[in-house]
């Protein structure tokens, strides 16, 4: 571990009171340092960063741009249905795929409007044609953007703008998927100078798409947290309840997810039996439990720590529990760590409280937090304030007319307009009559496009690693030097 203070030592101390020491002269330039880091026991990831799951911060697209910049995000549960959180999760496994399998078909008598409800929902336009529009009949043709796009009557029968089967290069599955050869794909789509390939069966039924847009998707980001079928990772949330656990697990299962983060302020007994139910059903699924080690060890990945110093909690201030996030995460990563020999490796994830000044002239991406929190032991850092002025962010930007800025809505799940859906499930109060609110609903800064922001967090992420000496996480935990602040 790395060199605490003394004086630190039992102490409760936030981020904004410590600062690293740095000791060694680096010899090596910023984007030398790697940050690589591991996610959960198996799970690794380029950039340390993991969106929050909550219902401000994170669905299919701020989870998108999380795996493309190499972190990861969890959906939240904030849902009416089960249903509308596992189509967040297809639309990250659809959106960067080698093959896409399930892929969205209709059939020749649906009509022009049709392919534009497509597109409005999963951001896409190429659309398979079967003789019944499933996946179960025979492949009938194509319809792409530009088959349709000066079509004014939107009634048009999809029979009459296709291009039939007679007239498309397919590509047979057992020359591609069935070897894997995602390449062999890659070379007929590109030397037909396709936007879409098809890949069908011996039965001339749709197997699979490759799209050329994800190729290109592909090169431009080379952090990417991917599967091994190049598909984006993406977890989800979970609440506390087993019989609902059970379905949201098992759906989310058939849709691809990657893994769950059990999401409740405290710590129930039935977490404990919902990651046991999932390893012994799910045993690919990734999974975490704030739990004793002792308890958890065998179905717990992953580890997340804080207890309500995020920026929309009011835990501490009204029930006068929780803890100063970063003494938590140095507590927390060291116990862990002197377990290890007996249980194992488990990573740990620091969750909340990364600030970044957002004064008016100041509104920079100052990423020191996560540094320190990276130093105190943690292996990752959970955001959710800090991302939820994105364009990636559910919800709209305003004009706040009081501050003369641009902004966005932030709300913790604990707040009384995210409880009235299912955030009071995250407390364990969802059948009380009294519900005591342990977040608020603020408004943080308008920050722009994600894929601005996030870059230039990794870049001062490993500027301040740099300044340092150290050239990855690991040296970091190993050897900073952690000191207190004068107050
Ligand atoms: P930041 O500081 O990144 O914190 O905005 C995000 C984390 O805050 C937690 N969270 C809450 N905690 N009351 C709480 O005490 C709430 O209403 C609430 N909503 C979210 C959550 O763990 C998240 O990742």
């Amino acid at each position: 571990m790395a060199k605490l203070h003394p004086d630190l030592i039992n102490k409760e101390f936030w981020y904004k009171d410590i600062t690293l020491i740095p000791n060694r002269l680096p010899d090596f330039e910023r984007d030398m340092v790697d940050l690589t880091t591991h996610f959960t026991k198996r799970l690794k990831l380029k950039t340390p960063f993991v969106s929050s799951p909550m219902d401000t911060v994170t669905e299919a697209e701020m989870a998108i741009l999380m795996a493309l910049l190499g972190g990861i995000g969890v959906i939240h549960y904030n849902f009416l249905t089960i249903d509308e959180q596992i189509e967040e999760v297809e639309k990250v496994k659809r959106f960067e795929a080698g093959f896409v399998f399930n892929p969205v078909v209709l059939s020749p008598q649906k009509t022009v409007k049709d392919v534009y409800d497509v597109a409005d929902k999963h951001g896409f336009f190429s659309v398979p044609i079967t003789e019944d529009g499933t996946l179960n009949s025979k492949l009938s043709g194509i319809v792409t953007h530009r088959d349709i796009r000066y079509r004014k009557d939107m009634e048009t029968k999809l029979k009459t703008v296709m291009t039939p089967r007679e007239k498309l290069i397919v590509a047979k599955k057992s020359e591609t998927i069935d070897k894997n050869d995602l390449q062999a794909a890659n070379e007929i789509l590109r030397k037909n100078n396709l936007d879409t390939l098809i890949i069908v069966d011996e039965d001339d039924k749709v197997a699979a798409l490759v799209a050329d847009s994800d190729i290109r998707k592909n090169e431009q980001f080379p952090l990417a947290t991917k599967d091994e079928n190049k598909q984006l990772r993406v977890f989800s949330a979970v609440e506390s309840r087993l019989e609902l656990a059970k379905e949201r697990v098992g759906k989310g299962y058939d849709a691809g997810l990657d893994g769950i983060i059990i999401d409740a302020s405290v710590v129930f007994k039935e977490q404990l039996e919902i990651a046991k139910y999932c390893k012994e059903n799910f045993p690919k699924l990734e999974e975490m439990v704030r739990k004793i080690i002792e308890e958890a060890s065998d179905y717990c990945d992953a580890l997340r720590i804080g207890i309500g110093p995020g920026a929309a909690c009011i835990t501490q201030q009204e029930l006068g529990t929780g803890r100063a996030q970063a003494s938590a995460v140095w507590e927390c990563s060291k116990e862990v760590k002197k377990l290890e020999p007996k249980y194992g490796f488990i990573p740990t994830i620091a969750d909340g409280g990364i600030k970044i000044p957002d004064t008016i002239d100041q509104d920079i991406a100052k990423p020191g937090d996560i540094t320190k929190a990276l130093a105190l032991g943690a292996k990752t850092c959970m955001m959710g304030g800090l991302l939820a002025g994105l364009d990636e962010s559910p919800g709209e930007k305003e004009f706040d007319y009081e501050e003369n800025r641009m902004v966005k809505k932030y709300r913790g799940m604990g707040s009384t307009e995210a409880m009235k859906k299912r955030g009071a499930l995250r407390y364990g109060i969802e059948k009380m009559k009294i519900k005591i609110p342990e977040g608020k609903v603020i408004k943080v800064p308008y920050r722009g496009s994600g894929y601005d922001f996030i870059p230039q967090l990794i870049a001062g992420v490993k500027q301040s690693l740099q300044k340092q000496g150290f050239k990855n996480i690991k040296e970091l935990q190993e050897e900073a030097d952690i000191r207190p602040l004068p107050k």
